[in-house]
């Protein structure tokens, strides 16, 4: 017996003439495609951060990375959440019509476009205040061997995880490629600039200036190097680990 949400035949054949003389499986498909849209659709929301989420990158505060600073960043962090949330639920209402879509503006390149950045953000922060309030210092555990691998030594690592931090508008990553079961440091102009398909991001430093001036005005070299002193390995290892 055919559910209730089913195509019925006279369905099917109303679809055929709205379709006109292309009595096509597009437009069955169309026509099955708008039936389900009557279905309320949920929206998956992200979580967005609070207070309790900056607990940890709090412990910087006495090694270089004030707590105004943070403050100040968790709003911005919060902001890339609510926005993701927010374009989640106009995409949930989006008019598919094809007719409606435009490469030069449409809502719906304003929303798709808006919305990588806008994730993008809110990912990246996550990793970053993830990965902050450790000791520091060398990495330890699995990503220290890829380090070794890719880089020969932790330090030559370090050296080229500075450069790139002082080379990059935005970002520098810390991705595990799991085609060559290895990791390499990206740069990252933007919130939308991301590390190669199938890399896991497990370690994350943000570079814009938000993130350093109220400590280090534009000294970013001298904020890098206090970042260094922060880092959590634990939390990249047990990033790795889910990576795998
Ligand atoms: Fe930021």
């Amino acid at each position: 017996m055919a559910e209730a949400n089913d195509l019925s035949r006279r369905d099917v054949l109303a679809a055929a003439m709205v379709t006109g003389a292309a009595f096509s499986m597009p437009g069955l498909a169309m026509a099955a495609i708008k039936k389900e849209q009557k279905q309320p659709m949920e929206v998956k929301l992200v979580h967005v951060p609070t207070e309790e989420d900056l607990k940890k990158a709090l412990r910087t505060t006495d090694k270089g990375i004030s707590e105004a600073t943070h403050r100040a960043h968790l709003t911005l962090w919060q902001g890339y959440a609510n926005q993701t949330n927010n374009i989640r639920k106009q995409l949930a209402e989006l008019d598919t019509d094809p007719a409606k879509g435009n490469q030069i503006y449409s809502v719906t390149r304003s929303l798709k476009v808006n919305y990588a950045f806008a994730l993008g953000g809110y990912k990246n922060h996550n990793v970053y205040f993830d990965t902050l309030g450790g000791a520091g210092g060398p990495a330890v555990g699995d990503i220290l061997t890829l380090i070794n691998e890719a880089y020969g030594s932790f330090e030559k690592w370090a050296a080229d995880w500075k450069i790139t931090g002082i080379s990059s508008r935005g970002w520098v990553f810390l991705g595990y490629d799991r085609d060559e079961q290895r990791v390499f440091n990206y740069a990252g102009d933007a919130q939308d600039s991301f590390p190669q398909w199938n890399n896991e991001l497990v370690l994350a430093m943000d570079v814009y200036e938000h993130a350093y001036y109220l400590d280090y005005q534009t000294a970013r070299a001298k904020y890098i190097d206090a970042w260094f002193n922060n880092v959590d390995w634990d939390s990249v290892n047990a990033r790795l680990a889910k990576a795998k």
